[in-house]
């Protein structure tokens, strides 16, 4: 059995810390010496995932950083180490963006928030327990980087919770963190239908993966304990989501198995498997019970969850080949302002800040992108992508099996739009201090 180096491993990997609020800053560096002297300064307040744990309940705030490539040049690192990272990491996500589905509406061109500068060279991520502790945060950032020369700010993107606070959910009001790939290793029990722990190597630089292999680009002391990390922030169109149920659902039990048939889980995480004809909310709040089911056996025509929905994409679970090469850890936040019910659309950005951490951006993430969400034959559908996050321009469809005759949705609109995103390595705590000890 892997012992992994938790004390080395930054938590967003391995943990979810209790945060209702918090924020990210996307930062360049204008000299070497500036970047370093931040990162001096700001690694100290880097949780490692052993450290997070122990000092759960009393703490208030946690910090990750990451880099781009750009940024680990920026910040001294040579040739000959950059060389051996990964070629998608190396030329970072914007120069992906049509493999990756960002094309019309989503193209890197429409982002504002300048994640697709080639001056972006780190993120600094903050989870707050609540409000007050991230404005405390906030200010002592600011003043961190008043201090350094040689470091600017080039975006910054506050996260929000969204009411009802208790129970994590997007904006579409779906129940999320439901379901997470186990880690061998890591300590936790999986819970039942997440299958069996996987290698740690499929989510940590420096372990075996599924097939046996260590990845380690150089020096090791660099990357020992890393990871890569993508990062989506995605608009959702809640406005457009509520007037396609409505015109979809005659009665707002119908229009809830249309949102549910869209996801494959009812908006209260109960999964359509195991409750194919009426909502389960007990079901969907139960971990223990979440999870377990499949789809070969249990729903092989897609009559309970459509073979296009959102779930069934990215985990086929059974029916998918090279499973435990694919998954990915999910964290992240929403950000903006809830849209009341029976508001109209007011056009106000929200949605999901969300990052997909994995061993292989191009294995895992890549393909998650470019087969699951927007390959438009995936499982043989003909005209379809993910409705969620698939690019849709409006000329695709959606079909919902049904005995005895299915449902075809023509002219599905995008519910989601790519606002930003990028590749970042996540380092390990003790990479961090090389990073800042580099001359
Ligand atoms: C606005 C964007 C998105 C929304 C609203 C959304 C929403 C959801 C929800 C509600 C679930 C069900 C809860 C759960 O199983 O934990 C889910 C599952 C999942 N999503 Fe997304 N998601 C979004 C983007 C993405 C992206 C960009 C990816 C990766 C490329 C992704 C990958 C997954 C995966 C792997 C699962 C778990 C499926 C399973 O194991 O059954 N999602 N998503």
């Amino acid at each position: 059995m892997t012992t992994l180096e938790s004390d080395d491993i930054q938590h967003i990997l391995l943990t979810r810390a209790p945060a209702m609020t918090g924020r990210y800053e996307f930062l360049s560096f204008k000299s070497a010496a500036g970047g370093r002297a931040w990162l001096s300064a700001i690694m100290e307040k880097v949780h490692s995932a052993k450290a997070m744990r122990e000092s759960v309940a009393q703490d208030k705030r946690w910090v990750t950083v990451a880099f781009t490539f750009n940024g680990l040049r920026a910040l001294g690192v040579d040739d000959a180490s950059l060389a051996t990272f990964p070629e998608e990491f190396r030329q970072g996500m914007v120069a992906r963006a049509e493999m990756l589905g960002d094309t019309g509406a989503n193209h890197p061109s429409h982002w504002t928030d300048k994640t697709s500068s080639p001056d972006l060279h780190a993120i600094v991520i903050l989870f707050a327990r609540d409000a007050a502790e991230r404005d405390r945060c906030v200010s002592e950032h600011a003043k961190l980087i008043a201090n350094c020369q040689d470091v600017e700010v080039l975006s910054t993107l506050d996260l929000e919770a969204t009411p009802p606070f208790e129970y994590a959910h997007d904006h579409f009001g779906y129940r999320d963190r439901l379901s997470q790939p186990a880690i061998e290793g890591a300590g936790d029990a999986p819970t039942p239908g997440s299958g069996a722990p996987l290698k740690a190597g499929e989510f940590i630089l420096g372990y075996p993966d599924e097939n046996g292999h260590i990845t380690l680009p150089q020096p090791e002391s660099l990357t020992r304990n890393g990871s890569f990390m993508a990062y989506r922030r995605m608009d959702e169109h809640v406005g457009r989501f509520r007037d396609f149920l409505r015109e979809h659902g005659k009665t707002p039990e119908e229009q809830e198995l249309v949102a549910a048939k869209l996801m494959g889980r009812w908006r209260s995480g109960a999964p359509l498997v195991l409750a194919p004809e009426k909502d389960d909310p007990a079901l969907g709040a139960d971990p223990q019970r979440n999870n377990d089911f499949n789809y070969k056996q249990q729903d092989p025509q897609g009559y309970a969850v459509p073979l296009g929905s959102h779930i069934r994409r990215m985990n086929p679970r059974d029916t998918g080949a090279n499973m435990s090469r694919r998954r990915m850890i999910r964290r992240g936040a929403t950000y903006g302002p809830a849209l009341p019910e029976g508001a109209a659309e007011d056009g106000v950005e929200r949605g999901i800040a969300a990052f997909v951490i994995c061993a292989s951006l191009v294995r895992q993430f890549e393909f998650a992108q470019n087969v699951w969400a927007n390959d438009k034959n995936f499982h043989e559908l003909g005209n379809e992508r993910d409705p969620i996050i698939g690019n849709q321009d409006g000329t695709l469809e959606y079909k919902i099996p049904k005995r005895p005759i299915r449902k075809k949705i023509t002219g599905l609109p995008a519910f989601t739009t790519v606002r930003g995103g990028a590749y970042f390595f996540l380092p390990g705590l003790k990479a961090l201090r090389h990073l800042a000890s580099l001359s």
